[in-house]
């Protein structure tokens, strides 16, 4: 680092008295070298996060540590015919209708037999009976959008298995859905926020709004539902991917008039990664509590301007996900959309985080999965049109999953960063 103020005080010893102004030029380099010092400081945190923070205390529910320098979210996809799916499909009453694909028709199953490999070291296998004796007498929870939803889902399919039929429960409360494993005192749940803080788009059931707003300095609405918790997963992303400038209220809901500014996807994405942060270090204790973000979730279908996207993986034109049953080769693919600058918004929000959050990075491994989407095999919410029925690639669902499938891997590497971080 440089030292400006060296060679100032320097300076000024060979004046009996220094001139005022010397006095002000010198508050100024120690200011300057103070918000410099604590710039650096902040761009060093952003870069160890994980490591420094890990590596010199213990984190809560740490059992051992991955292997040092392991990036676990580097690597690659092996076929394995014997261990995966983890559970089948049938199997898990709890997955939705939008979700399972062989039900409603999927005619191949290649995508559920493939196993992530990192590169630097292997992934511990999940346990189901361990994340659940670590849950007892605690509350697990996911916050965030249709796809936490998936990643929910995923966790109880996971561990259901071992919990007797009479032991446990799913219910719903409005934006809240509990399962419970009784035997356990365990809960795991999911809590419905889009965009973590308060926006018209919060019902739980009727979301679909084309006018998207956020209310600024809102966390508190859906947060006071997060108190408590012992193991927090959060996730936030697609919702604000509108194609325009986001909507940001700065009065309330109830407002006749709406004081409404507009600020760019970036801007406004900040502004809730922000509250989150602060949100966690006021009501989480980082003694007890672990919490974690789930990075944004790829798409393989364009959602504005063109609509189809299959050029962008040597594919014929005009294609998305729809009848894909083989995942992207290329290893430095990346979609060609935002997430690049939500990434970049994310670490540096994060880099300043005095709570260590632990970033699950899903974002690459996931972004080679075309074949692992929904597509048409799902239950629809409106009947389809003949025109859509003549057009398959119209109406695929290149956004969600299919469970068992990919989210099973995001719970195996939260599984990881949970016991062995
Ligand atoms: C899973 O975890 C439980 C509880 O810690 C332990 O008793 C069991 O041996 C583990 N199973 C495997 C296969 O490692
Ligand atoms: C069950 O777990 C909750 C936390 O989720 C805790 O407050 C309560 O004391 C536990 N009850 C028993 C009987 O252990
Ligand atoms: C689906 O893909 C296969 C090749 O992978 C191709 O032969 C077939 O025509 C495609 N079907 C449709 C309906 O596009
Ligand atoms: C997440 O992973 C991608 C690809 O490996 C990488 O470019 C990016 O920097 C990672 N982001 C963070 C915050 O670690």
């Amino acid at each position: 680092m440089k030292t400006p103020l060296s060679s100032t005080s320097s300076f000024s010893t060979r004046n009996a008295r220094p001139p005022p102004y010397l006095f002000i030029l010198i508050a100024f380099v120690v200011t300057v070298a103070v918000l410099y010092a604590q710039d650096f400081i902040f761009s060093q945190l952003a870069l160890n996060l994980d490591q420094s923070l890990s590596r010199t205390d213990k984190l809560p529910f740490a059992i051992e540590r991955t292997e040092e320098g392991c990036d676990v979210f580097s690597g690659r996809w092996v076929k394995d015919e014997l261990n995966r799916p983890m559970y089948e499909e049938s199997e898990c009453p709890y997955i939705q209708p939008q979700l399972t694909c062989q039900e409603h028709g999927r005619p191949d199953k290649e995508y559920q037999y493939w196993r992530w490999q990192p590169h630097g070291c292997s992934l511990p296998n999940f346990n189901a009976t361990l994340m659940l004796e670590t849950l007892r007498g605690k509350r697990m929870m996911f916050v965030g959008d249709s796809l936490n939803r998936g990643q929910f889902v995923s966790m109880v399919c996971l561990l259901h298995r071992v919990i007797p039929d009479h032991a446990k429960s799913m219910e719903t409360f409005d934006s809240l859905t509990v399962f419970t494993a009784k035997e356990y005192n365990a809960t795991i749940e999911f809590y419905w926020a889009p965009f973590l803080l308060e926006s018209n788009s919060d019902n739980a059931i009727v979301h679909r709004i084309s006018e998207r707003i956020v209310r600024r300095v809102s966390i508190n609405k859906h947060g006071q539902h997060w108190r408590g918790v012992d193991i927090l997963v959060f996730n936030t992303y697609l919702w604000w991917m509108t194609g325009q400038k986001m909507n940001i209220l700065k009065g309330s809901f109830d407002d006749d008039e709406k004081d409404i500014v507009q600020l760019t996807t970036e801007d406004a994405y900040r502004l809730a990664m922000k509250s989150m942060v602060k949100w966690v270090r006021q009501n989480m204790d980082p003694k007890g509590s672990r919490v974690f973000f789930t990075s944004m979730s790829p798409i393989h279908v364009n959602l504005f301007y063109v609509k189809y996207r299959s050029t962008e993986w040597g594919g014929r034109g005009g294609g998305n996900c729809y009848n894909e049953t083989t995942m992207i080769e290329d290893p430095r693919y990346w979609g060609s959309d935002c997430s690049k600058s939500v990434m970049k918004v994310i670490e540096e929000v994060f880099g300043q985080s005095k709570f260590p959050i632990t970033f699950l990075n899903i974002t690459q491994l996931s972004s080679y999965r075309k074949d692992a989407h929904t597509s048409i095999y799902k239950k629809q919410w409106n009947p389809l049109t003949e025109e859509q029925l003549a057009n398959p690639v119209s109406y695929a669902d290149c956004v969600h999953w299919c469970l068992p499938g990919l989210q099973d891997t995001w719970n195996e590497l939260l599984f990881t960063k949970l016991f062995y971080p």
